[in-house]
């Protein structure tokens, strides 16, 4: 009876730390888009419907390089051999803390 009772009881608990992880899933991806909606220079001056869309990025991109995009821009056009300009977001705009919910975000779209 009490062995059954402790089954439950574990079981309840883990039940509740995932939805726990799952609103702050969800809390996460909300400041994420915030911090991409915010960001200056917009992102979505360069990344559009119309050219670099970053709809898909989760679909191939990771969080870090999605990072290493926003911080050291420069560095991954040329890693990558892409021609273009982005400019670098420093921690000064963008927190780390912020650029860990930016990066989950790019990495939810997919
Ligand atoms: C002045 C233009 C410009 C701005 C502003 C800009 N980017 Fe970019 N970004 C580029 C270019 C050019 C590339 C390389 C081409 C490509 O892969 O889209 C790129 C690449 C990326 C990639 C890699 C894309 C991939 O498919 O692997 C990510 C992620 C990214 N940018 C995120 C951002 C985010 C987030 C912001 C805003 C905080 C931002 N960019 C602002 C021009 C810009």
């Amino acid at each position: 009876m009490i062995r059954r009772l402790l089954v439950l009881s574990v079981a309840a608990a883990a039940l509740l730390c995932a939805g726990v992880a799952v609103a702050q899933d969800a809390e996460v991806l909300e400041k994420g888009k915030a911090v991409f909606d915010a960001a200056k220079p917009a992102c979505t001056a360069c990344h559009n419907e119309k050219k670099n869309p970053l709809d898909k990025y989760g679909a191939t991109g990771t969080a870090e390089d999605a990072k290493a995009w926003i911080r050291t821009p420069k560095e991954m056009l040329e890693k990558t051999g892409t021609k273009g300009m982005m400019p670098a977001y420093s921690a000064k705009k963008i927190s780390d803390e912020d650029l860990e919910a930016l990066a989950a975000y790019l990495v939810s779209l997919k």
